[in-house]
């Protein structure tokens, strides 16, 4: 019989202190931080949701795996329990891994991309992006026209336009579309989950024009998980079923497994494609390191061979969906305007909408995540103009939740904080900005409050 409560499953053997500061206090580290929250050192921070990527806890079965690591520079036996765990969940018959997600999309796209070409994808996450534009091609998004109405409530709002998708091949012509690409859940789009019809409608015109498709899989497992509570069909399958099939449509992957890997580093990049996965294994050992290894080191390589595994398991996923509703939930029942429904690893407040008086130009997200910190210490991050600036659909917050590390009352204590803040928004002034790198601004930008 389900109860009403779910609670962690896990219980707590290793603590690590957080320490409080006073509002004095963190209105200098703000100012010595030029406003960017990336610029904070961690120990400044209470609450830390700036990332859900590689800030999880590790299980005990993880730590034992550590200990198995083998360090062995070519064909170690940690290599091999990794590829064979990823193989079983994801299928592709290469598995190549890395130091993290980005080095995956660096090799991939340096592989099948050239100057002109055009990548769809339903939302480029922004190291996919950047990777994408670096070797000279075009990253195109194209969710469904729902996904850009942050206060609307569908059950898939990460799908991937299908039509535009045809029209982009029709547009640009088959020969300038190396790959499409489908992310999921959808990161920067709220953390919104794609269905399997709609990976299955992506395939069948990949499949129709000889474009191979790749999944940004960062998140699949709560992908699955919500494919299994809300899509008809799949009530009874598990998560890893779904996973397996979702995968089956496409011919390879980037991860990162500081995501759904449950890792605190590493990634993996998959292939079907035999003269690929050598092109990007001679990549590969150019900047990562040797293929059994990949820039991991063994003891990684285990931690991902479990976690991957443990990602899929229905009791965590139960919680870690309800634990991210259940922080949406209490902003929107108050008011507060969030990325509806709640996400599976974040909740995304709608800055342009929570800062209606701060026009787009002067960041309305960065204002709203410096008055999270400054009245309690919680670190978020922005998603909108000063990460993607003209490609900005939306303004948002983004408040990703790590994987097994908060309990409901520091979630509690969140709430309470941005109930504050929503209360005296009207008082919160815009930025500008006084210094930005070429490419990924938002990692190293300074900004000041607007006078
Ligand atoms: C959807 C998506 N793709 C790619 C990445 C890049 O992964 P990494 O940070 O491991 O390089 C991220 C990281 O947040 C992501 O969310």
């Amino acid at each position: 019989m389900p109860t009403k409560t779910i609670i962690e499953p896990f219980r707590i053997k290793s603590v690590e202190p957080i320490r409080w500061t006073t509002r004095k206090q963190r209105e200098a580290l703000l100012r010595a931080a030029h406003y960017n929250l990336f610029l904070l050192p961690a120990d400044d921070v209470l609450i830390d949701l700036l990332t859900d990527s590689g800030t999880g806890a590790m299980s005990t079965h993880q730590w034992a795996a550590v200990m198995e690591g083998d360090e062995s520079y070519a064909g170690s036996k940690s290599f091999e329990r990794f590829r064979l765990s990823v193989q079983e969940i994801f299928g592709y018959k290469h598995v190549i891994p890395t130091h993290q997600g980005r080095a995956a999309e660096r090799i991939l796209f340096n592989v099948m991309c050239k100057h002109g070409d055009v990548v769809p994808n339903n939302t480029h996450f922004d190291t996919t992006r950047a990777n994408v534009e670096f070797v000279g091609a075009e990253a195109l998004d194209i969710p469904i026209a729902e996904a850009r109405q942050p206060s609307l409530k569908l059950p898939f709002k990460g799908n991937m336009d299908v039509t535009a998708l045809e029209e982009v091949i029709a547009r640009v012509g088959r020969q300038r579309v190396p790959l499409v690409m489908l992310t999921v859940t959808n990161n920067s789009g709220g953390g919104q989950p794609v269905s399997m019809e709609n990976a299955k409608a992506v395939s069948a015109v990949c499949r129709k024009h000889k474009i191979p498709l790749y999944f940004d899989a960062c998140r699949f497992a709560e992908n699955a998980y919500f494919i299994k509570l809300r899509e008809m069909g799949y009530e009874s399958e598990t998560p890893k079923q779904i996973a397996q099939e979702m995968f089956a449509l496409g011919d390879g992957c980037t991860m990162s497994a500081k995501k759904d890997g449950m890792a605190n580093i590493g990634g993996f990049l998959c292939t079907n494609d035999e003269v690929l996965a050598r092109q990007e294994k001679d990549l590969l050992i150019l900047t990562e390191g040797y293929p059994t290894y990949g820039g991991l080191a063994g003891r990684d390589l285990e931690a991902i061979a479990v976690g991957v595994q443990e990602s899929l398991e229905e009791d965590y996923l139960r919680y870690r969906i309800a634990s991210t509703a259940y922080l949406g939930n209490h902003l929107s029942e108050a008011g507060v305007p969030i990325v509806e429904p709640p996400g599976g690893h974040a909740i995304y407040l709608d800055a342009r909408a929570f800062l209606s008086h701060i026009p787009q130009p002067q960041f309305p997200g960065v204002a709203l995540a410096a008055e999270l910190y400054l009245e309690g210490g919680i670190r978020s991050v922005e998603i909108g103009t000063l990460m993607f600036a003209d490609a900005a659909q939306m303004d948002l917050v983004r408040l990703a939740i790590p994987r097994r590390v908060y309990t409901q009352s520091h979630i509690d204590y969140v709430v309470e904080i941005i109930l504050g803040v929503w209360k005296r928004r009207e008082q919160i002034k815009g930025m500008h900005l006084t210094y930005e790198a070429p490419f990924l601004r938002h990692f190293t930008a300074h900004l000041e409050p607007v006078a």
